[in-house]
């Protein structure tokens, strides 16, 4: 019987990775982070997708080596399509292209944010069955998105609620950032949070309706804080940093946690996931599993290496769109922008 191989291709941002996955069941996930964003306190397009053309070829290489698998055996190339950074995102369609012309196999198109959904699907092994029941609820929170997902198959899946503003991940980065943290600075928050009371400041919370969120508020709040206690404290923030960082984490933890909790109960659904860069969040992962016990939720918390960008989602996406037959023609061009 014949098996399904795919390669994965993730280039959307400033992470380049391949990933191979058989049947479902994961052989390889290889990731290259760009280090050269770090003194710039931000993501540069440019350099970007300069770093993508250097790593993309040695990063296929170790994916197909790490999972001891031959070109010759793949049965499709799915890459990341969008959204993302434009530039970026060429790096990798170009290289699927390319590869599935010269291979003979066809190319599978991937939604970003569909396959950091879909990264609960990707099975550790053959007898890994702790994949989600339909339909599910899914927090997907990053750098650039911060939405509540109600997910009814591998195919169908629709934004509840999303973000006006900020992403919760730009509230973690943007915060930090003014702390002089360094960016991104989300881990940081998150590790120095540890150590601090997180009843210690209460920052301002939105109003927003339904299950949308809002972030930029709380950061202004924040901002104005910091500005007001520098004025009669110029060392405030070393002196609080622990408590400040503990403070801000509950707050945005907080927010996301309550409309996920009243989605969950206006449709009645008990089985809820999280995905995206801010589910490595240590405070967010025992907020799920406090929510799990209170209100009996089965809870789906990624694998760390599936929370950031990486193409093991983008190779699992591609495996339920090739048993769908749904491939892309060779003249497909990325997308910037685009709804899940
Ligand atoms: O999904 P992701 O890798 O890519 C983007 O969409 O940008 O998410 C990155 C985001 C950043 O904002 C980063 O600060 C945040 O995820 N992040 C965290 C943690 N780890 C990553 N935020 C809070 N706590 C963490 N442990």
């Amino acid at each position: 019987e014949k098996r399904i191989v795919i390669l994965g291709i993730e280039s959307s941002c400033d992470d380049t990775s391949a990933a191979v996955i058989r049947d479902g069941v994961i052989l390889s996930n290889v990731i290259a982070n760009q280090s050269v964003h770090e003194r710039y306190g931000g993501v540069v397009p440019e350099l970007a997708s300069r770093a993508h053309q250097q790593n993309i070829i040695p990063v296929v290489h170790d994916a197909l080596k790490q999972a001891g698998v031959s070109k010759d055996e793949l049965s499709a190339i799915a890459f990341t399509r969008g959204p993302g950074l434009l530039g970026s995102l060429l790096v990798g369609t170009s290289f699927a292209k390319g590869f599935s012309t010269a291979l003979h196999i066809p190319m599978i198109d991937v939604n970003h944010l569909q396959a950091h959904v879909l990264a609960h699907f990707i099975k550790e092994s053959e007898e890994d069955d702790s994949q989600p029941d339909f339909p599910f609820l899914c927090l997907l929170v990053s750098g650039g998105n911060s939405q509540i997902i109600l997910v009814k198959s591998y195919n169908n899946m629709e934004i509840i609620g999303q973000t006006i503003d900020d992403a919760a991940g730009e509230a973690f980065d943007k915060c930090a950032k003014v702390m002089g943290l360094g960016y991104p600075g989300g881990p940081v928050v998150d590790r120095l949070a540890k150590q601090g009371d997180p009843q210690k400041f209460v920052f301002s919370k939105p109003h927003v309706g339904g299950y949308d969120y809002s972030f930029s508020g709380l950061k202004t709040s924040f901002l104005y804080f910091l500005r007001d206690s520098l004025k009669t404290d110029s060392e405030f923030i070393e002196k609080n940093r622990a408590d400040l960082c503990a403070s801000l984490q509950k707050t945005i933890i907080d927010i996301l946690m309550d409309k996920l909790y009243h989605a969950a109960k206006d449709l009645h659904i008990k089985e809820v996931a999280v995905a995206g860069g801010v589910s490595a969040n240590s405070g967010l992962r025992d907020a799920f599993e406090k929510y799990a016990k209170k209100y009996h939720w089965k809870i789906h918390i990624p694998k760390f290496s599936y929370t950031t960008d990486n193409a093991a989602m983008v190779a699992i996406t591609g495996y339920y769109k090739y048993l769908d037959n749904d491939f892309c023609s060779p003249d497909v061009a990325p997308y910037a922008r685009v709804a899940i």
